[in-house]
This record gives C-alpha cells, structure tokens and sequence, in this order.
C-alpha cells in the first residue's frame, strides 16, 4: 500500500509538472483529484492494510493527497497568471499621459456664446466664407468709393467680384435674403483681413455676428440684449457701455464695451461696434424700412476669450502648439 501511494504521489507530480494548459489541467484534476479518480480509488484499499501499520499508511494517504492538492492549486494559479496576455504589469503603477484630446479654447467660447444668446431667443445662422461684394459691401450700404473696399485692406480673389469675407455682417444680409421678417439671429464665424501678424492682430479671427428684426426695436433692446449676455458670460458684476460711432449699415451706430474680469480686475474691454439697422440694408434685401426696425451688432469672439483666459498674444491661438492649447 505504502508502495503504490509513494507511487501514485511521484507519477502525480511528475504528470503535474508537464500539465501547461487549462483543459489538460482539468483532465489531472478529474484522474487524480476526482470522485473517480486514483486517489479516491486507494482509500478502499485501507481495509487490506493490518493495524499496526495502520496510523503510518493513513498519515502516508493524508500527505499524499495534501501533495497532490497543494501543487494542483499552485499550477492553476500560475496556469492563470499566465493566461493574461503581455509581461506581467503593476496596475497600480501611475500611467503615461497620452495628451487626451480636447476642443480648442476659441470653439469652446464659440459653443458658451451660442448657448447664452439661444436662452434669449437667438437662433443661429451660418454663411460662406467666400463671398460677392453684394453681400459683404453693396447690401450693407458700404458704397463703391468706401475706403473699407481697399484691396489692401481685403483679401479678393482672382474672379472679379469674389474675396474672403472681411465681416460676419454679410449673413444679416444673406438670412434677410431668404427669411421673411420678424427675425432673430446669431452668426459665429471667420473673417479675413490682410492683417500684418502681431500680438494682438491675426488674418483670421472669428467673429459674432447679432440681428433681431420686430416691429418697434429700438436701443433699448439692443443694450438689455448686450447687457443680458454680458451678465451671462462674464457673470453678475459685468456692464456695457455703448458710445456713438459710425457704421454704414446702423444708423445710429456705437462702440460696444463690456467691463469684465481681467486678472481679476473688472475693465471696461472694447468688443465690437452695433446700432440700429440702415434703412438702406433692409431695402437692399426688400424689407420694408417703414414697417420692420432692427438691430445689430457684431462682436470679436478672439478679444472675448483672449480676455477671459489671460491670453495676451493673438498668434498662439492658431499656431496650435499642444503645451498651449492643452491650458484651456
Ligand atoms: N462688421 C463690423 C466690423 O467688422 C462690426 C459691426 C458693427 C457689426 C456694427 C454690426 C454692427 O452688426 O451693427 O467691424
């Protein structure tokens, strides 16, 4: 009896240590460990030993199948470990940074601005970047002679009459063309003007663009409308303070300036120009002047955010190097 445990102990572990994946592992298990198995079929056998060597072949039975047990269980474990794919890896090891991706500051403070003027009833309107004079001078009453025509001051294109718009005006133009008044809307997008590179003029910059079209609009409703939105964005300590200007296409028109937390100072901050609509703009676009009123403005989104963020040169918002971006 003796003889055939130390028997059944050897030719286990020997056919143990060759087992080296889990199906031939789970056929070791049911020869040796299962209720069939070989070690279950020496219990029997005990009868047959005399009584005297009864204690030491029992304490033999027990250590051989404490044996066979025991290395079983450390060959699943490392069976399993090596189941996972790869070397060996610390999951508690902090990870490498791979640079997550993220929206550059200027779409995020476009999507904040679309957001505070849609909870005032603004709906929001996209035109081409490539326009006709039609829509970026003549409709808005800028006549042939208007030094804003300037080639030094535009970018046209070789077709005659084409150039990269230098004002998002050009859509207040293009959704009168095809909306039938009252309406309400906001323009967000790019501009173009052959600007010489500095830290605070860039040949693209984005602006928003606002129209609301009634019955009876008056500046009243144009400075709640700025003075809501500044509130809005720069929180309750803003202001807005509007001065008289000139634009073709308000008549009056001013300079929209906001007071907003710079480095944790309000200021007064110079964001772009408004009035009420020429009368000459919404004849161009076949409004009738005696019935409809309106107002406009048009905001620069780069000064918003460079303010708002501390951003004191124009060029790192489009030289889209990540250590800079990756700040906002
Ligand atoms: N288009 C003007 C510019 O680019 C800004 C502007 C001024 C827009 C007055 C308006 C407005 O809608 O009413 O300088």
């Amino acid at each position: 009896m003796l003889e055939h445990l130390n028997q059944l102990e050897s030719t286990g572990l020997a056919e143990l240590q060759s087992v080296s994946d889990a199906d031939a592992l789970e056929q070791w298990r049911i020869a040796y460990l299962g209720t069939k198995g070989k070690l279950k079929a020496a219990m029997p056998m005990m009868k047959d030993v005399s009584k005297e060597d009864k204690p030491a072949v029992g304490k033999r039975l027990n250590e051989v199948k404490n044996a066979l047990e025991s290395t079983f269980k450390d060959k699943k474990a490392s069976l399993e470990a090596a189941a996972v794919e790869g070397p060996a890896i610390d999951v508690t090891e902090p990870g490498l940074d791979c640079g997550g991706g993220r929206r550059h500051v200027i779409s995020r403070t476009i999507d904040e601005i679309i957001e505070v003027f849609a909870r005032m009833g603004f709906t929001v309107a996209y035109g081409p970047e490539v326009e006709d004079e039609w829509h970026n001078f003549n409709a808005l009453n800028i006549p042939e002679d208007h030094p804003a025509r300037e080639p030094i001051d535009n970018f046209y294109m070789e077709q005659r009459h084409l150039m990269l718009r230098s004002q998002t005006s050009t859509v207040q133009i293009r959704t009168m063309e095809k909306t039938k008044p009252p309406l309400k809307i906001i323009a967000i997008g790019r501009v173009y003007r052959p600007d010489t590179h500095d830290a605070t003029h860039y040949s693209m910059f984005h602006q928003v663009e606002g129209l609301y079209v009634d019955h009876d609009v008056t500046m009243v409703d144009l400075k709640t409308s700025l003075f809501q939105f500044a509130q809005a964005y720069f929180g309750p300590g803003a202001e807005v303070r509007i001065r008289p200007s000139f634009f073709p296409f308000t008549e009056p028109s001013a300079e929209v300036d906001m007071k907003m937390k710079v480095k944790g100072q309000w200021q007064w901050i110079e964001l772009g120009g408004c009035g009420m609509v020429d009368p000459n703009v919404f004849e161009a676009v076949g409004y009738d002047p005696e019935e409809w009123t309106g107002f406009a403005f048009g905001l620069g989104i780069e000064r918003i955010a460079m303010r708002k963020y501390g951003i004191s040169d124009i060029r790192w918002l489009f030289e889209n190097d990540a250590r800079f971006l990756r700040q906002f």
